[in-house]
């Protein structure tokens, strides 16, 4: 099986979110099924910078604009790599989505079009690479035009889509339809147009064979009006054709036996090495070295997704307790200043660092007790995922794909717990479960068996890369009967 990847960030090679660590590990988890993987990815400045050896393989024309696709591989695998080289759209520093002020890029529409019809002219092996996919995989709204452009093509690959975020969609105005060159056939309610404007998200929603989401809960979330972001409807209409599929993770990447980034690596069976890592956490952030008092950590988009505004109004009753916390995170400046607030007024308990650091996240995972997971809705969501592998005790939001990786400790279900959780993203029930997880700490053998449950859970690619294949196989299927 031929497949034709596209996505707009590749760990580690550029990364704003989960959806870099995913196109990072699925095509390799392919590859390792013995699937033939291509990816196509925007040859970002730095990018471009980290390959200095890829080779032009072809020039092409997109939206008028004379283009090149650049050749090299997925860093430290033999999958080839497709980088669409258009300086003009491209070559810009920092965050592939924003500019330096913090707003999209005024040229998104052109910016990512460009990468759908590049994705298109591969697809149907008209850019001279003589080779065809049978399957062509986009992700997230940046993708969303293929699936609607190549649904035009009578000798199309199958589609398949995966929604990894609903909440950002690629809306823009009408008035770019034409610089965009979007058929008039594909402009209707039915169709790319959302309230009058062009969605790239419905391109692959409307379009493709197969949809899916990264988790089975949020596939069934989004069909309703809470999570469905306006696309209920839409979703529901093809709720055949959509599933969800859980995102797996790098375990060898994040396998706290192995990580070179740990004062001290440990296993299911040596836990007491853990305590090493959280000393160094506290030491680090100036928090006194108490072993029995939880360390509870955070680390994410500061945005409103991920509940960060919840953690704000739970702290002030969360800091009665013998607890310390340490957050990581950039985003929403509103959200740094407040969590900075409290760090000032509590240095003793409360530590943050503004900023993205790869290492701390890892040494972070390593010395925490209890990880912090309010998401008001998370697709998938990983870092619950590494905590579990870290013997770090996940306290989430039963949503998405929190719901389907994190088992509760009810009092019934300790033998199999792995972690706690909350029904209501209200203030009070963060608080109630946050002190569940401060009373479980104070039963070691309990809290023991939740560490082991998690570490001995299989988050490998393997097991997902697989339902992608069936997914593949369904999408061909359709493609086939359609
Ligand atoms: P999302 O994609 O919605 O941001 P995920 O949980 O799927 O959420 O993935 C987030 C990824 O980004 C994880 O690998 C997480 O460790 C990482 N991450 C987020 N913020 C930071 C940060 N400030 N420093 C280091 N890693 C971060
Ligand atoms: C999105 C979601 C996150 C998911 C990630 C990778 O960014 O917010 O929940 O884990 O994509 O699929």
């Amino acid at each position: 099986m031929k497949i034709l990847f596209v996505a707009s960030e590749l760990y580690p090679l550029v990364k704003t979110g989960g959806l870099a660590d995913v196109a990072g590990s699925l095509p390799k988890a392919l590859r390792e099924l013995d699937k033939d993987v291509r990816v196509l990815l925007p040859a970002y400045q730095d990018v471009k910078a980290q390959l200095p050896r890829a080779r032009t393989v072809a020039e092409l024309e997109v939206l008028g604009q004379p283009v090149r696709l650049l050749a090299d591989h997925v860093p430290g695998t033999a999958i080839p790599l497709w980088l669409l080289d258009a300086p003009h759209w491209f070559d810009r520093p920092g965050n592939p989505y924003l500019a330096p002020d913090g707003n999209p890029w005024p040229d998104n529409d052109e910016r990512f079009a460009a990468l759908c019809w590049a994705g298109l002219q591969i697809a149907l092996d008209r850019a001279g690479l003589g080779w065809r996919p049978d399957v062509v995989h986009g992700n997230d709204w940046q993708t969303g035009l293929i699936p609607a452009l190549l649904s035009l093509e009578p000798q199309r690959p199958a589609t398949v889509f995966t929604i990894h975020n609903l909440a950002y969609q690629g809306i823009f105005p009408a008035a770019s339809l034409e610089k965009l060159r979007i058929p008039k056939a594909l402009w209707h309610p039915e169709g790319l147009e959302f309230h009058h404007q062009i969605s790239f998200i419905k391109g692959g929603i409307v379009y493709a064979d197969r949809i899916n989401t990264v988790s089975p809960t949020y596939a069934r979330e989004i069909q309703t009006p809470r999570f469905g972001c306006g696309l209920e409807g839409v979703l529901k209409m093809r709720s055949e054709r959509l599933s969800g599929i859980l995102n797996g993770i790098d375990i060898d990447k994040w396998n706290p036996a192995t990580d070179p980034w740990l004062p001290q690596p440990y296993d299911r069976d040596s836990l007491d090495d853990k305590g090493v890592n959280k000393r160094a956490l506290q030491e680090r952030f100036g928090l006194p070295q108490e072993p029995i008092i939880p360390l509870i950590a955070f680390i994410g988009r500061l945005v409103s997704q991920k509940g960060v505004d919840l953690i704000l109004k739970a702290l002030p009753g969360l800091l009665e307790l013998p607890l310390q916390f340490v957050f990581l995170g950039s985003g929403d400046s509103d959200y740094e200043h407040g969590l900075l607030y409290w760090s000032r007024r509590h240095p003793d308990k409360v530590a943050v660092h503004i900023g993205y650091d790869e290492t701390l996240s890892h040494q972070i995972e390593a010395g925490a007790d209890l990880f912090l997971m309010p998401s008001r809705f998370e697709p998938c969501g990983l870092n619950q995922m590494y905590s579990q592998r870290y013997g770090t005790i996940p306290v989430v939001h039963r949503t998405g794909g929190l719901a389907d990786t994190v088992e509760d400790a009810l009092p019934d279900r300790l033998p199999r717990a792995t972690g706690l959780g909350f029904d209501h993203t209200e203030t009070g029930a963060l608080q109630e479960a946050v002190k569940r997880g401060w009373l479980l700490y104070s039963q070691p053998d309990l809290w023991r068996t939740l560490q082991r449950n998690g570490m001995d859970k299989d988050f490998s690619w393997r097991r997902s890369a697989k339902e992608y294949c069936r997914l593949y196989l369904k999408a061909i299927a359709d493609r086939r009967h359609a």
